[in-house]
């Protein structure tokens, strides 16, 4: 009873919009009706500016985070806290709050890498500051990240975290599932980088314009 409540708990967690409820209740925006459209953190930077940007990424980051420390605070061994991560990532893509639309998926997932394996968060975010230092684009940078995470974790065991030891495959296959999820949720912005058309920011050396 007690691992169905704590994976809607997660659920809503990650459903939590908090770039529309931040852009509604001090600016006065919807994020959604400007730039990307998206409800992200990049999207948040873009519309609303630096300070909500940085707030919305760590909200964004510890709704993923906060999901893989419920089992461990309700004393619930028998499933693993990858699991509860990935249904705030659900929450995050799919909310009940904005219509089952939302974000896509980054934030929230560094955020659960955060809490269940931080050796393979720091290197996916090695990879995305790179990837961003050379492109500028986040977007770009968020994908080169999941492809990177998609090749280590099949590659260097060693990244999964200790607590993880005897669910190893499981962990392996919900990132390899995640990795494709995040590029996924990037068609439109695939479409934008083949045109030429995808947005940068004002950092790096913009190297695929
Ligand atoms: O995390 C989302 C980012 O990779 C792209 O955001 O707003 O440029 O589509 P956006």
């Amino acid at each position: 009873m007690v691992i169905p409540f704590l994976l809607l708990l997660a659920y809503l967690f990650g459903s939590i919009p908090s770039g529309v409820w931040i852009g509604k209740k001090f600016f006065d925006v919807d994020i959604r009706q400007f730039g990307s459209g998206n409800i992200g953190t990049t999207n948040t930077f873009r519309v609303l500016g630096k300070r909500a940007g940085v707030v919305v990424l760590l909200c964004d980051m510890f709704k993923g985070t906060l999901a893989t420390l419920l089992p461990v605070v309700f004393h619930v061994n028998n499933i693993s806290p990858v699991v509860f991560g990935i249904f705030a990532i659900l929450g995050h893509t799919f909310s009940i709050f904005v219509r089952f639309k939302g974000g896509k998926a980054v934030a929230t997932s560094a955020g659960m890498l955060l809490g269940v394996a931080p050796m393979f968060f720091v290197y996916v975010m090695v990879i995305f500051t790179i990837s961003l230092f050379l492109t500028s684009m986040v977007s770009f940078s968020s994908i080169a990240a999941a492809a990177f995470g998609f090749l280590g974790v099949l590659l260097f065991p060693v990244f999964h975290c200790p607590i993880l030891a005897n669910r190893d495959w499981l962990f392996t296959v919900l990132i390899v599932l995640l990795a494709l999820f995040i590029v996924l949720r990037h068609r439109e912005n695939i479409e934008r980088m083949k045109k030429r058309e995808e947005n940068t920011i004002g950092f790096g050396l913009n190297l695929l314009k």
